[in-house]
């Protein structure tokens, strides 16, 4: 059977740098709160004339990755594509960057699991290419969030937390035994799918046209969250989910040396950190520049490592994500 090796990976983010200063102008909020409760500094918010979309970030992570891995979009059989926040409501981002990247009929597909989507979009890769369907394929992971944020003090709750960025890893099939992608476990708890979504333009329970409804209400188009049920819930399951990957490959979190923990808020992480005993330098962390990427942080935590020369051959890396749906995943990847 074959493995999946991560041989590039890259990211991009608009040049906009918003800080939380720049917040404190547009809805009542301080710098400290924020600081505070997420340890967010700032964020890149796409705005004009900065123009941009998901697909264009993924784009731009693809190249350098490409780059990264000596590779040509035409190396490449298939793209996996994870974002909540894609160019159009239907077709999905994988079949726009795929003909950006010029790649004749290759297949695309969309991943639609919010934070936890750049794990479930490594596992979906992972499996054509165990199976020997796919030599290399795509992964991204790529959000434009800041079209669906509040920025008043109405939205403020959601509004400080996100940001737009992309970004983007090749796997490659290898048949070298204990490299790669060790394994990936995902979960999801559709029960909570209303703790945290965005529920326009949907089709729950409707009995009426879209064109009716001519005044989508501020609540149904912005992003809703329960923050203090979602973090209760994301400190349990990290952990947990971290667990079951290490116990599935007979290691402990001694045996980690790099955590990449999915980047919603810094308290959650060190929380995690804590509880798999983990010291500072076993971990990342980069939400202070970011704020929360959803399906774009952690390919943008790898590609930040690779650009800071922290990524050796060996390294036993662990990757774990909680987020809307409830869905949370985690991967051992060694280098
Ligand atoms: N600035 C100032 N005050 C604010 C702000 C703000 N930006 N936002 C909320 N507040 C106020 C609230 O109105 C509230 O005021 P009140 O006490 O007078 O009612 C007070 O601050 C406390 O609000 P809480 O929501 O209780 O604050 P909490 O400590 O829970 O922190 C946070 C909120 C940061 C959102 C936290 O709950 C969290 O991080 N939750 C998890 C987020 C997460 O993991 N999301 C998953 C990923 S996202 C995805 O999958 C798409």
């Amino acid at each position: 059977m074959f493995h999946s090796k991560i041989v590039g990976v890259g990211h991009f983010v608009p040049e906009n740098v918003v800080t939380n200063h720049d917040l404190e102008k547009l809805m009542d909020t301080s710098d400290e709160w924020i600081q505070e409760r997420t340890g967010i500094q700032e964020r890149r918010f796409y705005t004009p004339p900065e123009k941009g979309s998901t697909a264009k970030m993924a784009y731009k992570a693809s190249l350098i990755a490409l780059e990264r891995a000596k590779l040509k979009p035409d190396d490449i059989d298939a793209i996996v594509f994870a974002t909540l926040s894609p160019d159009f409501y239907f077709p999905g981002s994988g079949v726009l960057l795929q003909h950006m990247l010029g790649m004749g009929t290759k297949p695309a597909l969309d991943v639609r699991a919010q934070c936890s989507g750049f794990i479930y979009a490594l596992s979906v890769a992972d499996q054509f290419i165990k199976t020997g369907m796919y030599k290399r394929i795509l992964v991204i992971g790529s959000e434009t969030q800041s079209i669906a944020l509040d920025l008043t003090t109405r939205g403020r709750g959601m509004g400080v937390l996100f940001g737009d960025g992309g970004g983007a890893a090749i796997l490659e099939a290898t048949e070298e035994e204990g490299k790669g992608i060790l394994s990936t476990h995902l979960h999801s708890q559709g029960e909570f799918a209303d703790v945290l979504c965005i529920r326009e333009p949907g089709t729950n329970e409707k009995g009426h046209s879209v064109y009716e409804n001519q005044h989508l209400q501020f609540d149904k188009i912005s992003p809703q969250m329960d923050g203090q049920l979602v973090f209760k819930n994301a400190i349990k399951r990290m952990p947990e989910v971290t667990m079951e990957a290490l116990q599935a490959n007979g290691l402990t979190p001694a045996d980690i040396d790099m955590f990449l923990p999915h980047q919603a808020n810094l308290r959650i992480s060190q929380m995690v950190q804590k509880f798999l005993r983990l010291p500072d330098d076993k971990v990342y962390n980069n939400i202070q520049k970011y704020g929360n990427t959803t399906a774009a942080t952690l390919p943008i935590l790898l590609s930040d490592l690779w650009e800071q020369g922290r990524i050796k051959e060996g390294q036993l890396f662990a990757l774990a994500a909680f987020g809307s749906g409830f869905t949370w995943a985690s991967t051992l990847i060694r280098w």
